[in-house]
């Protein structure tokens, strides 16, 4: 089977907004287990799942968890985000929507082991849905005291609050959703101190994806070691994948890593809706890469896609048929970027306008050989410089069409419109 239906599994067997559904098929059992384990064997066993962050940067799930325990403020914060700003990406409001218990059961575990005070669910400001079926959730968690005061008698007193994001993709960025949190603009803030130390309201935080937080209940049901046997060495467990674009059955798809992004297309998604021959197929979102057809038997796997300088880890698949101008991509793409900068920083805030307006040459079929250098050296200028993950992750597709696609850039240059 291709699918691997883990964090999805209870998906249409249960009714969303019933705790009932919930409990009968065996939810919370976890956070009874967690609120009787040794608050550091939590955390070993999330070390031993090997679980890597499902929200782009995969980084190591138990690093976090154990860098805030050890931390002696005695105010702590967990925050879910739940921002899912990306163009590509909808995986999170899926689990939110179809199985919002489990990402809550995930956070209170994470909570209860890190001794965190208070949450939040960072939420995208357009998911309406996500966010009347949340708050129904919190509060029917509360009703039975999954939530709250003495949580299940255990002396543990820990809440959460919804903040709804405005629309700005960088206040997915961690120190961004932070400040707006905070109340003030979503900007990002230099790192170190990370927000683990110095986190929301200056207190130790631990920030996590909604994908993430959702794991949490799974590896403590299997155990660390049997949840580190899904997937590959370097990738534990499974994926959602964010399916859309040119293909019969858009969607979310759960897979274990190590799966091959053809078969994800092909097997899951049915191919192109149309027959049409695929041309190219962008990873991750927006701030991710174009491969060409040839790559698609590449596996999912988070050490793979670095190879493109690139953490892909939120899990969108973009398809692209024949008919699509990769400049016409990379001038959509080149405009979100221009509009989300935040400009505190001026590599993000001049280099996408600029980046913008040389792509817009290559779309009009009036770029030169000094426009093909200039788009080269801004966008490793870019990576290299800017301060926060937007503007480095910005020019991640030229990049890879430069890398890819570098006889359509060569064309321009030789064939300009006259
Ligand atoms: C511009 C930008 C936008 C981001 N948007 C999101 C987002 O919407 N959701 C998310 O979980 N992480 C997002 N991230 C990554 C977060 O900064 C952070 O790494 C993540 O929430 C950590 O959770 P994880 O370890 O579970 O992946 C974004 C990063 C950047 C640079
Ligand atoms: S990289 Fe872009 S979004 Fe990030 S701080 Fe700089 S200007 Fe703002």
């Amino acid at each position: 089977m291709l699918e691997h239906k883990l964090l999805t599994e209870r998906i249409d067997r249960i009714n969303p907004l019933s705790i009932d559904d919930y409990l009968q098929a065996g939810g919370y059992e976890m956070l009874k287990k967690a609120i009787g384990m040794e608050r550091i064997a939590i955390i070993e066993e999330i070390e031993k799942s090997k679980l890597r962050g499902r929200g782009g940067a995969a980084f190591p799930a138990h690093i976090k968890l154990m860098g805030i325990a050890k931390e002696e403020e005695t105010v702590r914060y967990v925050v879910c985000n739940a921002d899912e700003g990306e163009p590509g990406n909808f995986k999170d409001r899926y689990l939110m929507e179809h199985d919002p218990h489990q990402m809550i059961e995930g956070m209170v575990i994470a909570a209860y082991a890190t001794r965190a005070t208070k949450g939040y669910i960072y939420l995208r400001g357009e998911y309406d849905t996500a966010h009347s079926i949340l708050s129904w959730t919190l509060d029917e968690a509360r009703k039975h005291n999954y939530l709250g005061e003495n949580i299940l008698g255990s002396g543990f007193d820990f809440d959460i609050e919804i903040r709804s994001g405005a629309g700005s993709y960088v206040c997915g960025e961690e120190f961004a959703l932070i400040e707006s949190i905070e109340g003030k603009p979503g900007r990002t803030r230099v790192k170190p101190p990370f927000p683990t130390q110095v986190g929301l309201y200056g207190k130790p935080t631990l920030i996590n994806n909604v994908e993430t937080f959702s794991n949490f209940p799974h590896i403590l049901r299997m155990g660390g070691e049997a949840f580190a046997d899904i997937g590959t060495d370097s990738s534990s467990g499974t994926k959602l994948v964010s399916l859309s674009g040119n293909v019969a059955n858009p969607g979310v798809y759960e897979v274990p890593f190590g799966v091959p992004i053809r078969d994800v297309i092909e097997k899951l998604g049915g191919g192109t809706a149309d027959g049409r021959k695929i041309k190219m197929v962008q990873l991750g979102g927006a701030s991710g890469p174009i491969i060409p057809e040839y790559m698609l038997d590449l596996t999912i796997d988070f050490d793979r896609f670095e190879n493109f300088d690139s953490k892909t880890g939120a899990g969108a698949i973009i398809v692209m048929d024949e008919r699509v101008d990769v400049f016409d991509v990379l001038k959509r793409i080149g405009e979100f970027f221009e509009h989300e900068s935040c400009g505190k920083c001026t590599p993000c805030r001049e280099g996408n306008l600029q980046l913008l307006k040389l792509v817009e040459r290559f779309v009009e079929r009036r770029a030169s050989e000094k426009d093909l250098l200039n788009i080269e050296t801004l966008s490793r200028v870019m990576h290299q410089t800017s301060l926060c993950g937007l503007g480095q992750s910005a020019p991640t597709a030229i990049f890879s069409t430069l890398q890819y696609f570098r006889d359509h850039y060569i064309d321009v240059i030789e064939h300009p419109q006259s």
